[in-house]
């Protein structure tokens, strides 16, 4: 970013900000308040979740406005690099024996805008669990507990099997929760899968998906859900299907196909 764009961006905020004080006429206490409720936030520990929960899909719509291939979706708090490698196919997300949640089959293709299969994307996938939690963010669940990566094949297919996530409250204890509490909004996301798309000549995408009728789609916390993010999804409870993934219970089948765009700049590399 240029010194010119943080110019006519920060300037502009402020503008924006001033008329904001003198139209509603705020007094230097609700402004003590305001300043105050940032610095509780980092102090908290809760980052930029204050932020991430008003504004963050507003500046992922600005990404994906007039850009062809698959939109992109807010990444949230709980991304990890650095996930296993998955050894496969079939590909399984590392799990608990015993993983609580109904399994569930991810499965789809990667093409590029155009239709054309592409090979070999490296998919980074995580999620929560059947309590809503994540690993390395919440106590007592193992490293990398429905965490990892794997490839597409060389047709462009790719297939992993994990548990279906259910929806969870973003952490409310803290200045985020206590703004959700006076605005008197709920805390909760819908369920859905965090995703990575990475290919050396097409670039990164992050994806997050959800599942069609899904509660709290509509009143999402992060106001983060898509029409074009949601997955197709049916259960299974076919023996013969069931025995293929290794299962001896019902699955979710989801499938979400990804057209990944080429990054302009990169393939102008
Ligand atoms: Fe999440």
């Amino acid at each position: 970013m240029t010194n010119d764009r943080v110019r006519t961006l920060v300037e502009d905020l402020e503008r924006t900000l001033v008329e904001f004080i003198r139209t509603h006429r705020v007094t230097h206490a609700e402004y003590r308040s305001a300043t105050d409720v940032l610095v509780a936030e980092v102090q908290a520990g809760e980052g930029s979740l204050l932020f991430d929960v008003f504004l963050e899909a507003a500046a992922t719509d600005t990404d994906n406005h007039g850009r062809p291939g698959s939109v992109e979706a807010i990444e949230g708090p709980f991304y990890l690099p650095g996930a296993p490698w998955l050894d496969g196919p079939p590909y399984v997300l590392p799990q608990r024996p015993e993983e609580p949640g109904m399994p569930l089959v991810f499965h789809g293709t990667v093409t590029t805008e155009t239709g054309e299969p592409l090979a070999g994307v490296e998919l980074d996938l995580w999620h929560a669990d059947a309590n809503g939690q994540y690993s390395q963010i919440h106590p007592g669940i193992p490293e990398w507990n429905l965490r990892g990566r794997f490839r597409c094949d060389g047709h462009g297919r790719f297939e992993v099997r994990t548990i279906a996530p259910p929806p969870y409250e973003i952490p409310k204890d803290g200045p985020t929760g206590r703004v959700l509490d006076a605005l008197g909004r709920h805390y909760f996301r819908p369920a859905h899968l965090h995703v990575k798309l990475r290919h050396p000549r097409f670039g990164e995408r992050t994806s997050q998906l959800y599942f069609p009728g899904g509660e709290y789609l509509d009143s999402d916390v992060a106001n983060a859900v898509r029409r074009e993010l949601v997955m197709d999804v049916h259960v299974v409870d076919d023996p013969a299907r069931t025995a293929r993934h290794d299962l001896k219970e019902p699955f979710v089948d989801a499938r979400y196909d990804f057209a990944f765009a080429a990054d302009a700049a990169m393939t102008r590399a």
